[in-house]
């Protein structure tokens, strides 16, 4: 997709601050530090309009940018970094809480996880908690081009064995990098806002 216009609308922390555009929305959940921002910005082209940073904890709050005047980007922050105090993390769920079980516009959440790796218990949990929510779930196996590719099969089968995916949620290897796997990525995105 020729994304023309990418624009951040806000920033939010509770549900006053959504915007109120009636635009199908694609939200993003991943860990701290997996590469949502990167694949938000490979995606629309642009190198820095998602901040993005080589510490974890880079976004804090929900982070709404609106794509081509047609849907609207959700960048989150991320979950699983060991650093943070309990009381942050208790904001966060909440914070989670009431995006993912008000927000009627969401049509399809991508979960970023990071293709060197099985998928940590916290993605485990929010794999559920999104299952939860019958939102359907697009998994995003970043950093592609960190591993060989003969271990590309076989790591993509621990994603799916791990996370114990369902027949209907998509599985996509990407890489913020070399930007394998953005077609892949617009197409199943354009199957869920038209
Ligand atoms: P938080 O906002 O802290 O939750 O992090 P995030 O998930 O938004 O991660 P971010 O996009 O800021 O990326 C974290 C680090 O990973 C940065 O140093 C990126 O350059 C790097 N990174 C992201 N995607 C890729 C990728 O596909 N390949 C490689 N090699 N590095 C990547
Ligand atoms: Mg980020």
């Amino acid at each position: 997709m020729k994304v023309n216009h990418a624009e951040l609308v806000i920033s939010a922390v509770s549900q006053q601050q959504y915007p109120e555009e009636p635009m199908p929305e694609i939200a993003l959940a991943g860990r701290s530090n997996v590469g949502k921002s990167s694949f938000i910005n490979k995606l629309i082209q642009r190198k820095a309009l998602a901040r993005t940073s080589s510490k974890p904890g880079k976004t804090a709050t929900l982070n709404f940018y609106r794509i081509n005047e047609s849907f609207l980007f959700v960048d989150v922050p991320g979950y699983g970094y060991a650093k943070v105090s309990k009381k942050e993390k208790a904001k966060w769920g909440r914070m989670m809480e009431e995006y993912f079980s008000t927000r009627d516009h969401l049509r399809m959440v991508v979960m970023i996880v990071d293709i060197r790796h099985d998928p940590s218990e916290d993605d485990e949990l929010m794999y559920d908690f999104l299952k939860h929510y019958n939102l359907p779930i697009t998994v995003i196996a970043t950093k592609l081009d960190k591993i060989k590719k003969g271990q590309r099969s076989k790591q993509l089968q621990r994603i799916m064995e791990v996370l114990e995916l369902e027949p209907e949620d998509t599985l996509i290897p990407f890489s913020a990098e070399t930007g394998e796997g953005v077609e892949d990525v617009w197409r199943t995105i354009k199957a869920y806002i038209q």
